[in-house]
């Protein structure tokens, strides 16, 4: 039930029933100033900036690229594929059977500290411990993602 539901009635209070009506309409005062005050305050989570993501990308690119295998996998098509399963790339065990799929949400947690999000992962990096950089990387491998000629 909406905040405006609980002053329903109010209009018909004669000024008899002042008091009456002030004590029905109150709590709908203070759902209200309540509920303005959660929208104001509910953080809207800001898009990373991928052209600074793409300078982050040049601590991955001594293993990656974004369009074919090297030493990791290509990051082209990566959203929203299951972890492991890039066709030609040959993976770890525990990457294959991670059950993950990449996402900006997962890859955030992986980036933070690949080793702990997936043990036995083969990409032996620390993870990027600084969130506004992890964003901006995950807005750059989005643009990798969509990018013709993607398979
Ligand atoms: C030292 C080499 C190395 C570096 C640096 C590196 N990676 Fe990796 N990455 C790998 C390897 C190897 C794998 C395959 C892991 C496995 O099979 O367990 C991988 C896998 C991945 C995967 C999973 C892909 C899939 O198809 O499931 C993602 C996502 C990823 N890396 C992102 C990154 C990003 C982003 C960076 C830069 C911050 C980075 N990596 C830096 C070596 C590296």
């Amino acid at each position: 039930m909406g905040c405006a539901a609980q002053c329903v009635g109010a209009g018909s209070c004669s000024r008899r029933f002042f008091l009456v009506m002030f004590r029905t309409c109150l709590p709908a005062v203070v759902c209200l100033l309540g509920g303005m005050t959660v929208q104001a305050n509910t953080p809207v989570p800001a898009a990373g900036d991928a052209a600074r993501g793409k300078a982050v990308y040049a601590q991955c690119l001594g293993c990656h690229s974004p369009d074919r295998h090297r030493t990791g996998p290509k990051h082209c098509g990566l959203i929203g594929r299951k972890s492991g399963t890039a066709s030609g790339y040959e993976y770890s065990k525990a990457m294959q059977q991670a059950n993950v799929v990449w996402s900006a949400q997962t890859l955030d947690h992986f980036l933070f500290a690949p080793l702990s999000f997936i043990p036995g992962t083969k990409m032996g990096v620390a993870g990027i411990k600084n969130a506004k950089s992890r964003r901006d990387l995950i807005a750059y491998l989005i643009v990798i993602n969509e990018q013709p000629g993607c398979d």
